[in-house]
């Protein structure tokens, strides 16, 4: 074990993200290292990884091909510049990753998050329905409860009030589906729940009102992450593919936390079986390692841009960071992890013991709702009246004093720990949870 760090003089600087930053700064929950399963915290306590970081570490923690790998590409080639010129590890990180896709999605854009990974997918949907001729699909269509990232497109198609309402007016044109939480016909399903497939038919409202030949695409999350875990019901992608198809709308599937074994498949597409024209990912694409994002799009839309003369950019779209060579190196490093790990599927086979401990905190106090698919799971707890998410925090609070890194968002704790948990591992996080939860006013 390497030296610990204290807790710094002067924590004032730094303005913290998605922080209560003055509870934060009172009171302050340090890191310092990792290994598998586990954080170290600065006084030295062992905690159990239930969020995989945040929804990326899924091959856990201090991985040595992963860091291996980022080594070594440092030491050879730090940075080549992204516009116009490349480098081997960049063009065989991208091969490996279609390969992984039904065959398709061929063709792969790289960023550096889930957000931006989202710019981009909106970006190429908006202009290759102009390429394509269809220069009137103009519009984007985002869904109530969505969690698109935090820059601007990915906030206008996002779906959460608290995100939104502090940013002004966002991109103009954006519309929005219904969400598929339905806690009255649905509570205490295990997987998809059996009711809701009629929530996609709120794009048909939309087409009707703005008409077909105004939206170039829709964006959803196979499965809702930040809002708590919304587990597509049965038969709505497939209703969702149907009308997209039927009114010549792209259907962009934001796998930035479904993406990478998390379902039990490498990707929801897999896992449910209906193809999307576009997938963002992030997280798991570097194991959280370094921050790196990819787009993958299908060859026709591809193919699309590839006209015109030879010389001539294609889509005046990119950054600096793109295709980053140590970001590179750190992606197949995981990519070979996961490989060696079996990791991409392992979801699968622990999803049953998975689902049954969760299941069985279903008569703790406050507890309203248990949902799960693959590894993960989430609780949503009765508010306190008059004080929402108070509840789920102190749980937050709570698990983590007691060893467990738990996240919460409103009232409902969402879990998603590395795919490399163990069944003992999964015993002691819900004995952790369920003391937590037994303890909460
Ligand atoms: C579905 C989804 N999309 C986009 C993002 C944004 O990713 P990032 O924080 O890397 O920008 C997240 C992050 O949690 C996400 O869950």
């Amino acid at each position: 074990m390497t030296t610990r760090q204290t807790v710094p003089n002067n924590m004032d600087a730094f303005w913290m993200p998605f922080t209560a930053n003055r509870q934060f700064k009172k009171a302050p929950r340090l890191f310092v290292e990792a290994d598998g399963m586990y954080y170290t915290t600065d006084d030295g306590r062992q905690v159990l990884d239930g969020t995989s970081g945040l929804w990326c570490c899924n091959a856990g923690h201090r991985r040595p091909k992963i860091v291996e790998a980022i080594a070594k590409q440092a030491s050879l080639l730090d940075y080549a510049p992204a516009f116009q010129m490349g480098h081997p590890k960049v063009f065989e990180l991208a091969a490996r990753l279609v390969s992984l896709m039904p065959p398709g999605l061929d063709h792969v854009f790289f960023t550096n998050s889930g957000s931006e990974s989202v710019e981009t997918a909106l970006k190429i949907a908006l202009a290759y329905q102009r390429q394509r001729g269809e220069a009137s699909r103009t519009r984007l269509i985002g869904r109530e409860r969505g969690y698109h990232g935090v820059n601007f497109g990915g906030l206008s198609v996002g779906g959460i009030a608290s995100n939104r309402k502090f940013f002004g007016t966002l991109l103009a044109g954006v519309d929005h589906i219904r969400h598929t939480h339905d806690l009255a016909r649905n509570a205490f399903t295990r997987g998809q729940p059996a009711y809701g497939a009629e929530f996609a038919d709120d794009l048909e409202r939309l087409v009707a009102l703005h008409d077909a030949s105004t939206i170039a695409a829709v964006i959803v999350e196979p499965v809702a992450g930040s809002t708590g875990v919304l587990i597509p019901p049965k038969g709505y992608l497939e209703r969702l593919r149907a009308i997209c198809d039927r009114h010549g709308i792209l259907l962009i599937y934001d796998e930035v936390i479904t993406g990478f074994g998390r379902l039990g498949a490498p990707f929801a597409v897999d896992y449910y079986g209906v193809m999307p024209d576009i997938v963002t990912t992030a997280k798991g694409l570097t194991n959280g390692v370094i921050p790196m994002g990819a787009v993958f799009v299908k060859k026709e839309i591809h193919d699309a841009f590839m006209t015109g003369p030879e010389h001539m950019i294609e889509l005046f779209h990119g950054y600096t960071y793109s295709g980053n060579p140590v970001a590179a190196a750190a992606a197949l490093g995981t990519l070979d992890t996961y490989a060696e790990d079996g990791l991409l599927t392992r979801a699968a086979d622990l999803s049953s013991y998975w689902e049954d401990s969760l299941h069985a905190l279903k008569d703790l106090p406050h507890v309203i709702d248990i949902r799960n698919t693959g590894l993960i799971g989430a609780i949503e707890l009765e508010p306190i009246p008059g004080q929402p998410t108070k509840r789920a925090f102190s749980a937050f609070l709570k698990a983590f004093e007691d060893g467990l890194l738990i996240r919460t968002t409103g009232d409902i704790i969402a879990l998603s720990p590395p795919l490399i948990i163990s069944k003992s591992e999964i015993d002691q996080l819900f004995a952790k949870l369920g003391a937590v939860l037994r303890s909460l006013e």
